[in-house]
């Protein structure tokens, strides 16, 4: 039996999953084959479509885990990816930075959105294991876009004006150019 990850179909806005709250991964499903196996199916298909998170909900599977990972930059080295399951966020402070996103089931367009500086994270490993991490930047900023996905949220909803929203090839033509110090 094959049993590496899945490459999976990643559904679109419009697709009512996305727009659900997901329910909680029960504690029996922890370090089974079905949640094991899901968590790699989200790193196999983010890696390969290219996105640095992947929520369940995003493969039309209602249940509260995602996938994410973190490209180096100058701040912090790459990350390999992980799997969060059941998360729970608390923002450290009340301020909100603005960045860009963009989204697999939104694809093509991005936006400016304002989002918690600094969070602390509760979560558990696919295995079951407690995770704890502070998050903040672009870090904060991936973990809460995908912590929205369970919550049927998505990153529009989060937009203060739609002004900004911009295709990808236009965004990066017009505003990427414009941004570099
Ligand atoms: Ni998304």
């Amino acid at each position: 039996m094959d049993d590496s990850p899945r490459h999976l179909e990643v559904v679109r806005l419009g697709h009512p999953v996305l727009r659900k709250v997901a329910e909680t991964v029960p504690e029996e499903w922890f370090a089974t084959g079905r949640l094991v196996d899901l968590g790699h199916d989200l790193v196999r298909t983010m890696l390969e479509e290219n996105g640095v998170g992947l929520a369940a909900p995003q493969v039309a599977e209602g249940l509260r885990l995602f996938a994410y990972w973190l490209p180096g930059d100058d701040s912090h080295p790459e990350t390999e990816p992980a799997v969060l399951v059941n998360p729970e966020l608390k923002a450290v402070d009340a301020e909100l930075e603005e960045g860009w996103e963009g989204c697999l089931s939104i694809p093509g367009l991005r936006g400016l959105v304002p989002r918690h500086r600094r969070i602390k994270v509760k979560a558990r490993s696919v295995d079951g294991l407690p995770v704890s991490l502070t998050a903040d930047g672009f870090h904060a900023r991936v973990i809460q876009h995908e912590h929205d996905h369970l919550n049927g949220v998505v990153f529009l909803d989060r937009m203060r004006s739609v002004q900004s929203l911009a295709f990808e090839d236009e965004w990066e033509r017009y505003v990427l150019a414009t941004d570099e110090p």
